[in-house]
């Protein structure tokens, strides 16, 4: 049984980088823990890629080879993204494609976009995020982090998933989904876990529990789709990771609130290469052959909070993403 996040031996590796079970810790950089992969084979997809944890994850899965899709809704910072990637290797096979994961339409035309380049799929990492940010609806009516972070890589998945079936089918490889939660899905709660009844609300809206909802729906999401596919029998696993604390543009909205948290919690605070390191791992690491449905922090599996382990609720936050995704069709 994994030990949750705020376990006190997880507490002393997480600030004594000490390595858990799988070799790696809090101290392990995404280069180190994809030391020795080949992924020269493998083709990806990485949300907001063009900055943060997204870029240095895109820059070490084309270290290992693998042929890595930016997916950005600023094209300019992508283009940045991919020149400072080329620059420091220059073999690196990076392409940039656009996306809005904040506009249904947007994602479906990047979808289409991608399925015309007649490419393989192999990795799918839903790395773009919001966080924060003072009430907003999208274009499409939903609130910003509910739909940026969780209906926009909701339907961005269910359209890429018969790519990756029919890569892992023709292939032999193993497809992975890697979602990007945080520890905030259990530390900024609402009663219930997702709030069905007021996901748009504006009279109730807290940014901080609109975020750690939005990232409980990215856990929930990550285990429904994996039970779904194993009961299909599909060659894919499907995983959920917090990357740690980490000062990127994320924190645009927040700048005064996490730096006077920093100033508390300065000792878990990762740079970026230490950052991107779970996802690197889950997207990557062979010991993960077969492995799906699970929360990894530090490289290492953890157990979420227990709304995030509620399959009733993952089941009914499916249905409740299909009625919102269908309703702007
Ligand atoms: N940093 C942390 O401490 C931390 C902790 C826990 C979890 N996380 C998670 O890690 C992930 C990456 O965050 P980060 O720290 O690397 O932040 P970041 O540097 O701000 O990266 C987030 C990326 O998402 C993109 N994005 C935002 N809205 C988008 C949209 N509507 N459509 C397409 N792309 C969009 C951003 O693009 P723009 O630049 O155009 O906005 C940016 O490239 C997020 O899911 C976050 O929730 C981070």
């Amino acid at each position: 049984m994994p030990l949750t996040t705020f376990h006190p031996i997880w507490i002393f590796r997480e600030l004594t980088g000490w390595r858990g079970p799988s070799g790696f810790g809090s101290g392990s950089t995404a280069e180190q823990v994809t030391a020795g992969v080949d992924a020269s084979n493998l083709t990806a997809i990485v949300t907001g890629g063009a900055s943060g944890i997204g870029e240095e994850t895109s820059r070490v899965l084309a270290l290992r080879g693998a042929h890595v899709i930016i997916a950005a809704r600023n094209i300019d910072a992508a283009n940045s993204a991919r020149s400072r990637i080329i620059d420091s290797n220059p073999a690196a096979r990076i392409d940039v494609l656009k996306l809005d994961l904040a506009s249904i339409k947007s994602v479906r035309s990047f979808a289409m976009n991608f399925l015309s380049m007649d490419l393989p799929l192999n990795l799918l990492i839903n790395n773009a995020g919001v966080m924060f940010c003072p009430y907003q609806l999208s274009e499409d009516g939903i609130e910003m982090q509910f739909a940026t972070n969780h209906i926009g890589h909701f339907l961005l998945t269910d359209l890429l998933l018969g790519k990756m079936k029919s890569t892992a089918r023709e292939t032999g490889i193993e497809g992975r989904i890697v979602n990007l939660s945080s520890i905030a899905h259990s530390t900024y709660i609402v009663p219930g876990g997702i709030r069905f009844h007021a996901i748009n609300d504006e009279s109730s809206y807290y940014d901080k529990t609109a975020y750690g909802q939005s990232k409980l729906a990215n856990i929930l999401h990550a285990n429904e789709l994996s039970r779904r596919l194993k009961e299909e029998g599909a060659n894919i696993t499907v995983n959920s990771v917090h990357p740690g604390l980490i000062m990127t543009n994320l924190v645009r909205h927040s700048a005064f609130y996490m730096g006077f948290l920093r100033v508390f919690t300065f000792p878990i605070w990762k740079d970026v290469p230490r950052g991107a390191a779970t996802t690197s791992y889950v997207a990557l690491h062979p010991a993960l052959n077969g492995v799906s449905g699970k929360y990894f922090q530090d490289c290492n599996e953890r157990e979420p909070s227990d709304d995030a382990r509620d399959k009733e609720l993952a089941r009914k936050l499916w249905e409740f993403s299909e009625r919102l995704v269908l309703a702007e069709q």
